[in-house]
C-alpha cells in the first residue's frame, strides 16, 4: 500500500513537472540536426536569366498602378504599381514562359526615378515548378545595371540568398511598357 502511494505520488509529481515545463513559454523552440533538412550538404550557386515583361498598356496589362504618386512628383515618388508580370526564357514576349513576377514596385526616391521593388519570382516550369525566390531592393530604373538582393526562397530555393542584376532591354517611352533582363545568382542547398 505504501509502495503504491509512493508510486502514485512520484507519477503525479512527474506529470506536474512535465506539464509546467511545457507551459512556461521558455521551451517552444529547440535546435535540431541540420541533416534533417539536408543542410549538411554544400551550398549550390545557380545562375539563370529571365526576361521580365512590364506591360502597362492594352486590354490586358500585367502591371497596374494602384496608388498615384504624391502631388507634383516628377519621379513617381509615392506611386505604387502591382505586378503579375510574365517571366520568359528569351527577350521576346512569346518565348517560353518560365514563371510570374508577383509583387509591387513603389516610387521611393524624390529626386530621381528610384523604385522600391518587392516581388516573388514564382517558377512554373521543369524541376523548379512551384519554387520561388524573393527579391527586395532598390531599383534606380535609369541606371544601366541595377543590383538587388535575393533575400529568400521556397521549394528548391529554401534558404536562398543572392542577388540579381537588372538591365532594361526594351522600353516604350509612350506607354511605359518595358522588358528587363534579370540575371540571377542564387546560393541555395
Ligand atoms: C504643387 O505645385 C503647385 C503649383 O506650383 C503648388 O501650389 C502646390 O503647393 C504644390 N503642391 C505640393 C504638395 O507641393
Ligand atoms: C514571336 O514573335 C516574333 C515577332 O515579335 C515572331 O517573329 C516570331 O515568329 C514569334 N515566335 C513564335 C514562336 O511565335
Ligand atoms: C506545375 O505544377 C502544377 C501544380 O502542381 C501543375 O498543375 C502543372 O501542370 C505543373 N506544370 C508543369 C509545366 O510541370
Amino acid at each position: 500500500m505504501t509502495k503504491l502511494i509512493l508510486f502514485l505520488a512520484v507519477q503525479i509529481f512527474l506529470l506536474i513537472a512535465v506539464s509546467s515545463a511545457g507551459d512556461d513559454g521558455e521551451h517552444f523552440a529547440r535546435t535540431i540536426d541540420r541533416k534533417l533538412l539536408g543542410l549538411h550538404k554544400k551550398e549550390k550557386l545557380t545562375h539563370f536569366k529571365v526576361y521580365w515583361h512590364d506591360i502597362l498598356s492594352g486590354p490586358n496589362p500585367s502591371s497596374i498602378r494602384i496608388q498615384p504618386p504624391v502631388a507634383n512628383s516628377t519621379t513617381y515618388f509615392g506611386g505604387i504599381t502591382m505586378i503579375d508580370n510574365a517571366l520568359t526564357s528569351k527577350v521576346e514576349m512569346n518565348s517560353t514562359l518560365i514563371g510570374q513576377a508577383q509583387g509591387f514596385y513603389a516610387g521611393a526616391a524624390q529626386k530621381e526615378l528610384g523604385f522600391f521593388m518587392a516581388m516573388n519570382f514564382a517558377f512554373k516550369t521543369g524541376k523548379y515548378n512551384g519554387s520561388t525566390i524573393t527579391i527586395l531592393g532598390r531599383n534606380r530604373a535609369m541606371s544601366e545595371v541595377r543590383e538587388m538582393p535575393i533575400i529568400g526562397g521556397s521549394g528548391l530555393f529554401r534558404f536562398a540568398r543572392g542577388y540579381v542584376e537588372a538591365r532594361t532591354k526594351w522600353l516604350n517611352f509612350q506607354n511605359g511598357d518595358a522588358t528587363v533582363e534579370y540575371s540571377c545568382y542564387v546560393l541555395h542547398y
